[in-house]
């Protein structure tokens, strides 16, 4: 057992199997995150760290951790919960996990962009209470995908395969807008358009960028003015990339017309949230990877990274900064 890590959550047994012949492990074995306190006692000394996205990687961690660390791995594809900074600084890789979970979470974004396009949650409910009175005709109408125009914020390894699921629904044509125009593209094909010219001409906008400084706050009230009052906005990426006051506002006096969300601030949404209340949003617990094959291969690359790192040894997936 030559290496020192910290596993801050339960995971697959299969991914500790991985680990336990090569380390020694130490975990916080829980299903709820572990306690800032707790993170800050179990990391002095360690060689490497296993963490999930609920975990606040700073330099303070970092710090705590000491010269022993080597090596961080994340099992999620975000980072946007780690200061790539402090890493640099010392030069400790990171590791992530891309492409395993890109079909899971294309699924999912399919899923909620059809349970809010097609009312299913609030269609289901009436059928509980007692609402659901005859077949009506406009009763319980929704928006369809066929003919439609749909933007895509961020046409990643994510955005494209969610365009690539929707395409067969008879989207008409793919719009996308991000840092740069991808050379992929024509793999829907998608036109890269400026955000202003998505939010214009969308008749579903969907977030499937990163968290970064530039994409912090980018849907808010000035961003739902701009889209139809038929549009629909889904979010399967981070909560930090939607002012969710402006949301709310904009969902309640019909700026928009529905709301998606696998991801909010704060995750979890408190049950009274105000978000909650509204019809016209469906709003899910992060569930986007959440297939069990799918947090089964995520949980096994996160260990396989987090040896290589330990190892001096090219990093699977690795985060370039
Ligand atoms: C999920 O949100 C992930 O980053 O893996
Ligand atoms: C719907 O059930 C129809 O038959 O139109």
């Amino acid at each position: 057992k030559r290496f020192k890590i910290f596993v801050t959550r339960n995971i697959p047994q299969k991914a500790l199997d991985i680990l336990q012949p090569e380390c020694h492990v130490t975990q916080w074995k829980s299903d709820d995150p572990v306690p800032r306190s707790e993170l800050l006692k179990n990391v002095p000394g360690i060689d490497g760290l296993y963490c999930l996205l609920t975990d606040t990687i700073d330099g303070d961690i970092l710090t705590a951790a000491g010269p022993s660390l080597k090596a961080v791995s994340t099992m999620s594809v975000g980072y946007d919960h780690i200061n790539l900074a402090e890493l640099k600084r010392r030069n400790i890789p990171l590791g992530y996990t891309p492409d395993v979970l890109t079909d899971a979470t294309a699924e999912l974004t399919v899923s909620l962009l059809l349970a809010t396009s097609r009312r299913l949650l609030e269609a289901a409910e009436q059928v509980r209470n007692g609402g659901w009175g005859s077949w009506v005709p406009l009763w319980m109408c929704g928006s369809g995908l066929s003919n439609s125009t749909v933007g895509i914020v961020g046409l990643g390894r994510i955005g494209m395969a969610v365009g690539q699921r929707l395409k067969p629904f008879g989207v008409k044509r793919f719009l996308y807008t991000g840092r740069s125009p991808k050379s992929d593209s024509h793999l829907l094909p998608a036109e890269f358009v400026s955000l202003d010219d998505l939010l214009l001409q969308s008749d579903f906008v969907i977030a499937c960028c990163s968290l970064t400084p530039e994409t912090t706050d980018l849907f808010k009230t000035e961003t739902f003015e701009k889209m139809k009052s038929s549009a629909i906005f889904i979010n399967t990426s981070r909560g930090g990339v939607v002012n969710q006051d402006d949301l709310l506002e904009a969902l309640e006096s019909g700026t928009i017309k529905a709301a998606g969300l696998d991801v909010t601030v704060p995750e979890p949404l408190p049950t009274d949230h105000p978000l909650l209340e509204l019809e016209n949003c469906v709003v899910l617990p992060h569930i986007g990877s959440a297939t069990v094959e799918t947090r089964t291969e995520m949980s096994v690359l996160a260990a396989n990274n987090l040896l290589a790192g330990l190892k001096g040894h090219p990093i699977p997936c690795q985060v370039q900064f």
